[in-house]
């Protein structure tokens, strides 16, 4: 029997944007917490590097939104950045304040800087300001925010309970457009259960998992981004999809990164015969922002036919590395490859999700009710190539100011009643699912061929016409058959790569992360890639 419940505040997902949401509300609202698969499902749980933020007294402010803003391509939104970068210090206490282990520095270090925490330096950024624990930030975060929500009575934490569709006043034919909550499939029970909330957060990740070869675990669809957009959100700039430079090259090792803080901290990219390449490409050479840097391995890659190139750090001690990136270490250990003796193959995969649902500095979407945060959102922040380790402190920032505007808006709304329940009369068990999975593998293979890292009007011709034969057969599956996890998440990929397609079509420049043969340069004018659904309510 599916299920009818009520909440101040429903978050669709646990990583930590979701989590850190939960946890900034006042402690007298009842708040669902959901995972489609287990809690630490995110990309959250597999960061490595850290969290870029203001920490010591020889940066500033002014120099984290500059290095922000050339990363971005002149595409960030000024205004975000300096939100983000303002509040960066304060996120951070917060976290210390949670409990976050954030690896210390060296006490000659923290005299010089006056602060107690290691910084480490990554792609773009001119001054050391990442806090990190180790090589496993995002491990230490996350366990840290899990084990404070398990101790709050008012955060119900739900895993295998996958959000399927936002409901609101129009799907409803009610007058408005307020969202009222969601329809979410329980794993465990199969059934669709119905919940009402006041306030509705997506903080579902981002859709890395559209390509083959992805840094991502396999919940990165998207589904937030699909939701949004059914719902009559706008979304902005899809086609800024980050390839993150180096993942492990190994035939057994699915999406293991390999951290950008290991370049910050003086590895090497070299080419089989041991030659360096960057140096050629740009003159930060390895610290280039991401961009430039998966360009130049995929153009060296294909000038050379080869299958990978490689990352040495091997000529500092095995002291500092196994100190630094242990998680690293043991990794590659298991493939065979000690990374205190040998250069470790590297290829770049799709990594991050810049653009999004289009939110204002409060988090709010198009659609009164409903927020967007983390790797969901569109703040502007990233502009055409995200800064490394500026994404987890995007969750952080805009989780609290969300949560700031929920509290503020608490007097004035009213707890949905009488959802109708989800209607399942018309549907029945698949025995087609070698479709799903099909289409599937279909899917994230024409959009690592023609939406890539480099990109020409032909091959996103060849993959807008595919994705649009797919999203009809989705479409028919979908009204005929009841609804899976697989099946959700086909959905919802099918519809976020027709929206990065579109995107990039419309873009006819070169921009940042957005690389086309047939348009090379640059425009003069910035301008944002705004798409907007026939159900958008201006
Ligand atoms: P996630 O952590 O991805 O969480 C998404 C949540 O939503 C999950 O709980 C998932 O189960 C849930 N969910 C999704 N869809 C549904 C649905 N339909 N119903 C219910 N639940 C749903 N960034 C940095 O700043 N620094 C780093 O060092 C760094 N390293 C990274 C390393 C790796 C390997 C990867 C993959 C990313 C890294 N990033 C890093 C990026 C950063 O980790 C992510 O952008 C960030 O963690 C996203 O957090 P989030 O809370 O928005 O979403
Ligand atoms: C990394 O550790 O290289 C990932 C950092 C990021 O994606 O911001």
């Amino acid at each position: 029997m599916s299920q009818q419940f009520q909440h101040d505040v429903l978050v669709i997902g646990s990583g930590a944007a979701g989590l850190s949401l939960a946890l900034t509300l006042p402690a007298h609202l009842r708040i669902a917490v959901l995972s489609k698969g287990d809690l630490s499902n995110g990309s959250t749980f597999w960061a490595q590097g850290g969290v870029a933020a203001v920490l010591d007294d020889t940066d500033t402010v002014q120099s984290h939104v500059e290095d922000t803003l050339n990363a971005g391509g002149g595409l960030c939104n000024e205004e975000a950045v300096r939100f983000t970068v303002e509040h960066s210090r304060e996120a951070i206490q917060w976290l210390i304040d949670q409990g976050v282990p954030f690896t210390r520095g060296e006490q000659a270090d923290t005299e010089e800087s006056g602060f107690e925490f290691h910084l480490t330096r990554e792609g773009g950024h001119s001054h050391r300001r990442i806090i990190h624990a180790a090589d496993a930030t995002g491990a230490a975060i996350f366990k840290t925010l899990l084990d404070q929500a398990r101790q709050r009575p008012n955060i119900q934490l739900l895993d295998q309970c996958a959000a399927i569709d936002l409901i609101t006043e129009p799907r409803l034919g009610l007058e408005g457009n307020r969202c009222l909550g969601a329809y979410v499939l329980n794993r465990r029970s199969g059934e669709v259960d119905t919940y009402a909330a006041r306030f509705t957060i997506l903080a579902s990740g981002g859709a890395a998992k559209v390509y083959l070869y992805t840094s991502n675990p396999d919940g990165a669809c998207g589904d937030g981004i699909a939701m949004a957009w059914r719902s009559g959100c706008r979304v902005a700039n899809l086609e800024f999809n980050q390839f993150h430079p180096t993942c492990l090259y190994h035939p057994q090792a699915k999406s293991f990164l390999i951290t950008e803080a290991l370049r910050g901290e003086g590895a090497y990219l070299k080419l089989p015969n041991g030659e360096r390449f960057m140096p050629r490409f740009d003159e930060r050479a390895e610290l280039a922002p991401r961009d430039i840097v998966a360009r130049a391995i995929d153009h060296e890659m294909k000038r050379l036919g080869i299958d990978c190139v490689y990352l040495d750090i091997t000529h500092k001690s095995p002291e500092f590395i196994k100190a630094h990136f242990p998680t690293v270490y043991e990794r590659c250990l298991e493939f065979s490859i000690d990374i205190t003796r040998q250069p470790i193959p590297v290829v770049p995969a799709a990594h991050y999700t810049c653009g999004g649902v289009i939110v204002d500095s409060q988090g709010r979407t198009d659609v009164p009710g409903l927020y967007a945060i983390g790797e969901t959102s569109f703040t502007g922040l990233h502009g055409a190539n995200r800064m490394a380790s500026n994404s987890l402190l995007e969750c952080f920032v805009y989780a609290r100011s969300a949560a700031d505007h929920i509290e503020a808006q608490l007097g004035e709304v009213a707890m949905p009643v009488n959802l109708p329940a989800w209607d399942a009369s018309q549907v029945t068990d698949s025995d087609e699912d070698v479709i799903i999975a099909h289409n599937w593998d279909e899917l994230r293979r024409f959009m690592w061929d023609y939406v890539g890292i480099v990109r020409t009007s032909k091959r996103l011709q060849r993959a807008q016409h595919r994705v649009r034969l797919l999203l009809d057969e989705i479409d028919e599956f979908y009204s005929n058959y009841k609804v899976s996890r697989d099946l959700i998440e086909l959905r919802n990929l099918a519809q976020v790569a027709e929206l990065m397609i579109r995107s990039a079509m419309e873009r006819k420049e070169s921009r940042g992360l957005h690389y086309t043969l047939d348009y090379p340069d640059m425009l003069p004018e910035a301008l944002d890639t705004i798409l907007v659904p026939t159900n958008h309510v201006g």
